[in-house]
């Protein structure tokens, strides 16, 4: 199967469904704070998106046994939920929610504080969140995945931060992840040509130190190999006519 070009019809579902998953992660914000549990998070969340007709795509996807992803400090992504342990205070924390709405998915993800950050991990959080903007803002018919991959990781370098590699944005639709993979690395002027109508995520992984990666036992929560800090933020992007539109917007961000 080739990317696909998705029709005016499904592109309304794709807006519906992107507009509850950002909805989402602007209801859970008020949650977070030291003392809660992530298992608590991914209730909250259960309950939202399931009471507005929708799924959350994550619960039983492959085996995952919750309905968010909530990936504390070192945790990379894929972090499952728990009643174990509580956040404290400066824990920073993403939370990447996907939803099935009307047969379609929406898939975001942004990172949040318990509490009071400490500098250098509001620079991380920071940094990230910009890699995924260069990498939006260059969106539009003709430019290449390679152009996308390169200007996040010439951004996440420069400011001595590495790129994640075994993990990458998506073609989404009806389906979860489908073709192509966006790498959050790469070369400008390489890759698949974008084109009107496609839809796809773009999510970097950016860490502290070194860029890798190792799966706990769990077979889900991936964690940075040195143990330093990771972030992500992540969105979900229709390629227009001219550029772009971000259908996982919130209203917080000051951007397109
Ligand atoms: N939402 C993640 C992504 O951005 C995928 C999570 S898969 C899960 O692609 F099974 F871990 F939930
Ligand atoms: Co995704
Ligand atoms: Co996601």
């Amino acid at each position: 199967m080739s990317v696909q070009i998705k029709t005016p019809e499904e592109i309304e579902k794709m807006r519906a469904a992107g507009r509850l998953a950002r909805e989402v992660l602007e209801m859970i914000g008020d949650y977070v704070k030291p003392g809660v549990t992530t298992g608590e998070l991914d209730r909250i969340c259960h309950e939202y998106i399931t009471s507005r007709e929708a799924v959350p795509a994550p619960l039983n996807y492959r085996g995952f046994p919750k309905s968010i992803c909530t990936s504390v400090n070192q945790v990379i992504c894929h972090g499952i939920p728990n009643d174990q342990k509580t956040l404290k205070n400066g824990d920073i924390l993403n939370i990447d929610v996907t939803v099935i709405k009307d047969g379609y998915h929406g898939d975001t993800s942004k990172m949040y504080v318990a509490g009071q950050a400490k500098p250098p991990a509001e620079r991380l959080i920071r940094v990230t969140q910009e890699c995924l903007y260069r990498g939006i803002e260059i969106v539009r018919p003709g430019t290449r995945l390679g152009d996308i991959g390169h200007v996040i990781q010439q951004h996440a370098e420069s400011n001595h931060y590495s790129i994640v590699r075994e993990y990458c944005g998506h073609g989404i639709g009806k389906v979860f992840h489908e073709e192509p993979q966006v790498m959050h690395f790469g070369k400008p002027g390489t890759g698949l040509e974008l084109r009107e109508g496609m839809t796809f995520t773009i999510e970097p992984m950016v860490n502290q130190g070194k860029r890798h990666s190792k799966v706990l036992p769990d077979g889900w929560t991936v964690v940075t190999k040195d143990r330093k800090l990771s972030a992500q933020w992540e969105h979900t992007i229709l390629v227009t006519a001219d550029g772009y539109e971000v259908l996982t917007l919130r209203d917080e961000e000051d951007f397109r």
